[in-house]
C-alpha cells in the first residue's frame, strides 16, 4: 500500500481526504514537482527543488516548508515506500478557503501533498531499453505562462489526447511562429547534421530539469555542437533524430511524427550516446 504525506501527516494514500472547497481543486491554483528516484537515491533533488520555488514565487505562494523541511520528508516518503525505483510527487496549492472565489487571500494555509508511484529504470542508451515514442503535431493551445508547473493542466491535456486518440504517445506542439515549443510532457531535442538543436527557455516552455542536465552532460562530456536556439517546424520534420526529455523519461527518441518515419525508424547514434551518459551521469546533478 502507497504511503502518501499530507499537510504533516504520513498516511495510506486510499485515506487522503483533502477540502472540495481547496482552491488547487476549484482552480487548479498550485504547483507541483515530479522527482525520479533510483534505488532510494532521488536525482537532481536540488534543481527540482529550485524549480518548485520559482514556481511558488511565481504564484505568489509561500510555502509552509523550508527546502530542507521538504527533503526530509521526501526521504521519509522514499523510505516508508521501501526504496526501490520510484517517482515522488510533490504537490502545493494554495489551500482550502470559506468562499469560492477568484482573488485569493494571504492567509490560507497551503496544502502539501505528496505520494510515490512505482517508475521503469530508464535506458542504459542501448536500442533494445529504449521508450520509442510515436508523436503528432498540433498548435500550442495551452496559455501564456507554460514556465510555471503548475496543477492546471488542462490544456497539456486535451493536446496529449490529441495524440491519443492517433494512437500516439506524445504532441510536439508548435507556437504561431510554427517554432518548436515543447511537447505536453516533456521538453524536445533534434539532431540535424550532426548539430544537437532545443528551443531556448521562456514562457511558452516548462524549464525541464532533464533538459538542463542533458544541455549540461553535453556541453561537459562531449564535443558536440549543441545550440540553444529556435528551432522551425519544417527542421524538426526533416530532422535525423528527435529526443523527449522527462524525468522519468529521461531521453527518449521519437520514431514517427504524424505517422512518418523519423530517418530510418530506429533510435539514433546520437540518442544511443546521449542517453548512456544520462545513465552514467544522472547521480552527478545536485
Ligand atoms: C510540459 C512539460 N514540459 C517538460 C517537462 C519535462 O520536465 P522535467 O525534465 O523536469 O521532468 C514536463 C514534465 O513533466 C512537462 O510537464
Amino acid at each position: 500500500m502507497t504511503t502518501a504525506y499530507l499537510n504533516g501527516d504520513f498516511q495510506p494514500l486510499a485515506e487522503v481526504r483533502i477540502s472540495p472547497l481547496d482552491r488547487g481543486f476549484l482552480f487548479g491554483d498550485g504547483v507541483y514537482e515530479v522527482i525520479p528516484s533510483y534505488d532510494g537515491r532521488p536525482v537532481a533533488m536540488q534543481y527540482h527543488l529550485e524549480r518548485l520555488r520559482h514556481s511558488l514565487e511565481c504564484i505568489h505562494l509561500s510555502s509552509a516548508y523550508s527546502e530542507q523541511s521538504l527533503r526530509s520528508i521526501l526521504a521519509a516518503l522514499i523510505d516508508q515506500n521501501g526504496g526501490g525505483d520510484l517517482g515522488i510527487y510533490l504537490h502545493i496549492s494554495r489551500g482550502a478557503e470559506e468562499k469560492r472565489q477568484h482573488a485569493f487571500s494571504q492567509l490560507t494555509t497551503p496544502t502539501t501533498f505528496a505520494y510515490t508511484f512505482p517508475i521503469n529504470k530508464p535506458s542504459d542508451g542501448s536500442a533494445e531499453t529504449a521508450q520509442c515514442c510515436r508523436v503528432v503535431t498540433a498548435r500550442d493551445q495551452r496559455w501564456g505562462r507554460c514556465h510555471i508547473k503548475s496543477t492546471a493542466l488542462l490544456g497539456n491535456v486535451l493536446h496529449m489526447m490529441e495524440a491519443v486518440h492517433e494512437g500516439a504517445q506524445e504532441a510536439l506542439l508548435f507556437n504561431d511562429r510554427d517554432e518548436l515549443t515543447e511537447a505536453t510532457t516533456c521538453n524536445v531535442f533534434v539532431v540535424r547534421s550532426g548539430k544537437v538543436l532545443t528551443p531556448p527557455l521562456d514562457h511558452e516552455k516548462l524549464p525541464g530539469v532533464t533538459r538542463r542536465q542533458c544541455l549540461e552532460f553535453l556541453q561537459a562530456h562531449t564535443d558536440w555542437i549543441v545550440e540553444v536556439r529556435p528551432v522551425t517546424r519544417d527542421e524538426v520534420l526533416s530532422a535525423d533524430e528527435v529526443w523527449l526529455t522527462s524525468s522519468t523519461k529521461e531521453l527518449a527518441p521519437v520514431i514517427t511524427i504524424d505517422g512518418k518515419i523519423v530517418a530510418d525508424g530506429k533510435p539514433g547514434p546520437r540518442w544511443s550516446a546521449a542517453q548512456q551518459l544520462f545513465h552514467e551521469r544522472r547521480f552527478d546533478s545536485p
